[in-house]
This record gives C-alpha cells, sequence and structure tokens, in this order.
C-alpha cells in the first residue's frame, strides 16, 4: 500500500499535472482497495449489523465514503447537481450520532456499493478533465487529496469496527518483521531550542496542521521507542489501576465508574495476559508496543513511572527537527515518502511491530517508530494553531478545538501513508480506548 515510487507530491506536482494526475489515481485506487477489503470479507448482515455503538454500520462508512466523495468533487468542484439529494442527510455524520445509525434508512450493501463506484467513475473523469489548479480547492489536487485521506481515514475507522466485532475471523495478514537490532537506550535527548511546528507548504496538509509557527521548546527526553507490554504490565503488578496517586481526580473517576484494570481487549487467565486481536485470542506480546489504553491510563502510566506525556510540541520537534540543518521535515528521517523498511503504515500488518523496530526509521535525535505502529498520546488539548483559518470546511476540525478532546500523534499500523505525516494531528477523547491508541512518555530536562 506504499507508493510505487518514493517522489513526493512536491515532486509529482513539479513534473507536471499528468504525473499529478497519475498520483491522486493511484491514491484514490489504494484507498478503494482497502475499503473493499474491510468490506468484501464480512457476509451483508454483518455490514449492516451495528457491532458497537461506538461505531457506524460498516454499511454506513461505506456510502459516507462515496457521498463525502460525491460532495466534494462533484459538486463543489465540478459544480454537478446531486446525484441522490435524499440521502445526504443519512449520511452527514452531524446529523445522526453514530448510535442511531443503525435505525436510519441507510443504502443496504448492494446499493452502498454501486453508489461509491458510480461517483468514483464520475471524478476519475472529472480528474481526467481538471487542470489541477486555478482554483485554491484544486491547487496541488488539495481536494482529490483531501478525499483520498478521508476514505482511509473511515478505513481506520472500519478497522476499530472489525476489531470490537464479534464472531469468526475476517481479516489476516502477516506479522511485521521481528526487530533484529541490539539493545537501545531507553531515551534520547532533545536539545532546548526553537524549532517550526506545523506546515504551510505540506500540499495535502488539513486546515488543523496550518500555519507553520516557531516554537521554543525546553530541553526534554523522550523514550526512544513507544511503551511496551511488558512495561505496562508493571504498571498493572504494581497496582497502578489500583492507586488514585497516579491519576488526575478526573482520571481516576473514570478509572472507577468504567472498572478499568487492563488495555481494552485484555484479560487474566490463570497467570498470563491474554488479549483479542481481530477475533483471535493470544497471550499478550511482551515486547509488543501497549494498545487500546485511554488518556487517562497513558497519564497514570506516565506518572507511575516518574515522566509525564510528551507535550504536542515536543512530539512534533522529536519527530521532525535536524539540528543538522536546522530544519523541520516531513517526516523522521526526512521529506522523502515512506517505505516498508522505515514505518509500519497501511495495514500491511494487523499490529504494531515490537519496540524498537525499524531502525532506517529513526529521527536524528535517535527516536524510532514516531510515524506508524501506534497513535500515540500526548498531554496536550486540541487546539488551533495562531493564526488558523478553517478550511475547507468548518467541520473538519474547528467544531471540535476545544479541552475535551486530547491530541494523537504519528499514525498506527492502520493509517494510510497519505494520511500520515509530522505533521499530522488526530484528536479523541481521553476515555477513548478502542482506538489504536498507545504512548511514550517524556521528562523535562532540570535547569534547562
Ligand atoms: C480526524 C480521525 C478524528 O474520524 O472523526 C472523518 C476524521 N472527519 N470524516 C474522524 C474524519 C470526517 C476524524 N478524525
Ligand atoms: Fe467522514
Amino acid at each position: 500500500m506504499l507508493n510505487a515510487d518514493r517522489r513526493t507530491l512536491a515532486d509529482a506536482t513539479a513534473l507536471g499535472t499528468e504525473s499529478l494526475r497519475e498520483r491522486i489515481a493511484a491514491e484514490l485506487l489504494t484507498a478503494r482497495a482497502r475499503t473493499a477489503e474491510l468490506t468484501d470479507c464480512v457476509d451483508d448482515r454483518d455490514l449492516t449489523t451495528q457491532h458497537s455503538p461506538l461505531m457506524s454500520p460498516l454499511v454506513w462508512d461505506l456510502a459516507h465514503i462515496g457521498n463525502q466523495e460525491e460532495l466534494w468533487l462533484l459538486r463543489n468542484v465540478g459544480g454537478r447537481e446531486a446525484m441522490h439529494p435524499e440521502i445526504d442527510s443519512l449520511y452527514d455524520a452531524f446529523q445522526h450520532s453514530r448510535a442511531e445509525r443503525p435505525t436510519l434508512p441507510l443504502l443496504a450493501p448492494a446499493e452502498a456499493r454501486a453508489y461509491s463506484h458510480e461517483v468514483r467513475g464520475r471524478v476519475l473523469d472529472l480528474l481526467a478533465a481538471s487542470p489541477l489548479e486555478g482554483v485554491p480547492l484544486l491547487d496541488e489536487g488539495f481536494a482529490f487529496g483531501m478525499i483520498a485521506q478521508h476514505e482511509q481515514q473511515h478505513d481506520e475507522t472500519m478497522l476499530i469496527t472489525h476489531q470490537l466485532r464479534q464472531g469468526p475471523v475476517a481479516l489476516d495478514a502477516p506479522p511485521p518483521p521481528a526487530a533484529d537490532q541490539g539493545p537501545l537506550p531507553a531515551e534520547v535527548l532533545v536539545p532546548a531550542g526553537p524549532f517550526t511546528m506545523g506546515t504551510d507548504t505540506e500540499p495535502w496538509s488539513l486546515d488543523n496542521e496550518r500555519p507553520s509557527h516557531r516554537v521554543e521548546v525546553a530541553a526534554f527526553r523522550l523514550d526512544t521507542a513507544p511503551v511496551g507490554n511488558a512495561a505496562y504490565q508493571e504498571f498493572i503488578a504494581d497496582g497502578g489501576y489500583d492507586n488514585p496517586r497516579w491519576w488526575t481526580p478526573e482520571g481516576w473517576e473514570h478509572r472507577r465508574q468504567a472498572g478499568l484494570t487492563a488495555p481494552l481487549f485484555w484479560h487474566r487467565d490463570g497467570g498470563q495476559w491474554l488479549r483479542r486481536r481481530f477475533g483471535v485470542t493470544e497471550p499478550v506480546p511482551p515486547n509488543e508496543p501497549v494498545l487500546h489504553v485511554c488518556w487517562y491510563e497513558a497519564d497514570a502510566y506516565a506518572r507511575w513511572a516518574g515522566r509525564r506525556l510528551p507535550t504536542e510540541a515536543e512530539w512534533e520537534k522529536a519527530a521532525r527537527y535536524d539540528p543538522a540543518t536546522d530544519r523541520s521535515r516531513r517526516y523522521p528521517w526526512g521529506d522523502a515518502e515512506p517505505t516498508a523498511e522505515q514505518a509500519n503504515l497501511g495495514q500491511r500488518h494487523l499490529r504494531p511491530a515490537p519496540v524498537g523496530s525499524y531502525p532506517a526509521g529513526e529521527s536524528p535525535h535517535g527516536a524510532r517508530q514516531l510515524i506508524g505502529d501506534v497513535w500515540e498520546w500526548t498531554a496536550s488539548d486540541f487546539l488551533p494553531y495562531p493564526g488558523f483559518r478553517a478550511w475547507p470546511y468548518q467541520e473538519y476540525s474547528e467544531v471540535f478545538f476545544g479541552p475535551q478532546y486530547k491530541v494523537l500523534r504519528g499514525g498506527s499500523f492502520a493509517v494510510a501513508p497519505v494520511a500520515c505525516r509530522g505533521t499530522f494531528r488526530n484528536w479523541d477523547y481521553p476515555i477513548r480506548r478502542q482506538i489504536f491508541s498507545g504512548f511514550r512518555t517524556a521528562a523535562s530536562v532540570e535547569g534547562s
């Protein structure tokens, strides 16, 4: 699912409109192949069932993908009439909560597939005829890139639904390659100094990643890799879930009310921890990054370890800042698109790679797995950058800004390369843990 070549979007654009068109078509195709993989592996009953009140039925995502594509590309860019105006409200995420979506007169699976297919055919015709410039929505193919990212984001959402689903195994993928490196230092030092956070130039960056701005960051230490299951089990074994000392007051209240005792999908069997992963029950692998923890659990673990969660600015500096050139780059390894040797992205595997994997994806300061594997909770609330402008639609980020959401960074194994970069910001409620969330910890450096 990685790009066949490692050309960046900027390179593709510089090579001319035809090369940008090819890149867009490839991204749309990659997204649609993944959507098909996630929805062709279960039957119609499964597609229309709500597997969790936290999620939509898969058939809703399927038609919502097509509906957003129709809205943004055929109607807004192409000026076409609505194909089926009567269905728009069904697939407007703000009109109906996920919990109530199964009660709506949704398109049946065959209709949803046919609709999204029909939209796509027309979109490819539009792409072939589009100058890909002249209006902001079209510059560097932005609207097409936004729609490829949107489909991939819903593919991750559908993969979460698969993880919550009961029933026979529907998905399979090879495990990630074993980490073959020697012992790694536990943490890396990021010296004090300003860096440029956010972007003005990344062609398909979304509004919340903009504009770029200078941020002063004090020296800090950051875990070399995400916290692993073995370390997390020590927190559990040490009574971490029973001691309010490690938890914020809200976190402790939530822990009590929700009865949290371990990450989601874990259970204890005799002397060992087992977990359910896409329908398979297996021992919790000690060397894999911990997954399915909420912000409150991550925050409590960090305090127990005598540390704290990194701020969003610290995370981004560790992932992008290159001291040799005093520049913020697109990824920890530089500006080139991710390869399979650098990051676990795109659902190539159905799990994170062992802690310390991907030496080729290391940042200049020596941190690993910042991109891919697990989403990383940060200490920060989801807030706009100074000078933020909602574009092209307020409902992407602006309506969500506020202290009720915490920022996650770096993407998981379920995030596609097109929807992942050093500037990408995700957010969720601090109680959420069905998402592919893990974390790493940080510590301030005294006297800096
Ligand atoms: C950015 C992942 C929080 O899934 O709610 C999809 C992305 N926005 N359709 C979400 C999104 C509209 C969004 N997240
Ligand atoms: Fe959506």
